[in-house]
């Protein structure tokens, strides 16, 4: 066994007598987006700190426990708070986080996240659904010995994002008539915010959005076979876009302002799945 199987299987037995009902759809809240987490009903709490080799998030504005539940009456687990590649930690244990909750019993995945805008017809606070990402710019999860059991050596990108599931986001905001943009979520390592002349360069490559996370979960997810959905919820303009300085308390505030409208669609896109 790999050392990378040995911890997941590890995370997996510190766990599984914790959770009552198999949860079937996984939820990940990005910076400032954590709140969500308080509307699931008959929660269960598990923090990061006990479970057995799980990486733990050192972000202000990331909790670290999981949030077992029901919406509706779909069993969710979620994730109040990731781990990102730009606190040291290496790629496999940033997504074992995302393997743990698809050996819980998760099929879907909702992967959200707080993100710089790089297309000019976006605004801090517009929503966006991602269509498909680029993470030629950070390690793949995937390198290493492969564990057969997850998923193929060589696993097809050609559709990250579920058709399906954009399609039934798409359906879910005109109901509730939220502007959802769509587009294409670009990962970098962080921690720095961008300069002006990555930005050009990440727009010519086709990003809509730029951001620290999501990407690389997305991965190692679809290498599971998961069904994948994503929203970014566009809290600053992208360095050169926006005439001023990037902070993380400007990204907390915005992420906060939009935390409402955020919360009403993924809690009907979650009841409409
Ligand atoms: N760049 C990278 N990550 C981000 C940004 C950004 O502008 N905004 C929120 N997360």
């Amino acid at each position: 066994m790999s050392d990378v199987d040995l911890n997941l299987s590890k995370a997996y037995e510190s766990v599984i007598d914790k959770i009552n009902n198999k949860p079937e759809i996984a939820i990940i809240l990005g910076s400032g987006l954590g709140e969500f987490g308080e509307t699931i009903d008959n929660k269960t709490y598990i923090n990061y700190n006990d479970i057995d080799n799980f990486p733990v998030s050192t972000v202000s504005g990331h909790a670290g426990r999981f949030i077992l539940g029901k919406i509706g009456d779909k069993n969710v687990i979620c994730m109040q708070g990731r781990v990102h590649y730009y606190e040291g930690y290496t790629m496999d244990k940033v997504v074992l986080p995302v393997r743990l909750m698809k050996l819980l019993g998760a099929d879907t995945l909702i992967l959200t996240n707080a993100a710089g805008g790089i297309n000019k017809e976006f605004n801090p606070g517009d929503l966006m659904a991602i269509t498909d990402h680029i993470t030629s710019f950070v390690p793949s999860p995937l390198i290493g010995k492969n564990i057969d059991s997850l998923g193929t050596r060589f696993p097809d990108m050609s559709e990250v994002y579920s058709n399906n599931l954009l399609s039934i986001m798409d359906k879910t905001a005109e109901k509730l008539l939220i502007p959802l943009k769509h587009g294409v979520y670009l990962q970098t390592t962080g921690p720095n915010y961008e300069t002006p002349a990555e930005i050009n360069m990440y727009k010519l490559l086709g990003a809509d959005t730029v951001g620290m996370s999501t990407a690389c979960e997305a991965m190692a997810a679809k290498h599971m076979g998961m069904n994948i959905a994503g929203i970014s919820c566009i809290t600053n303009m992208a360095s050169g876009i926006s005439n001023t300085p990037l902070s993380h308390s400007e990204v907390k505030e915005n992420a906060d302002r939009t935390a409402a409208i955020f919360q009403h669609l993924l809690r009907e896109f979650i009841l409409s799945i």
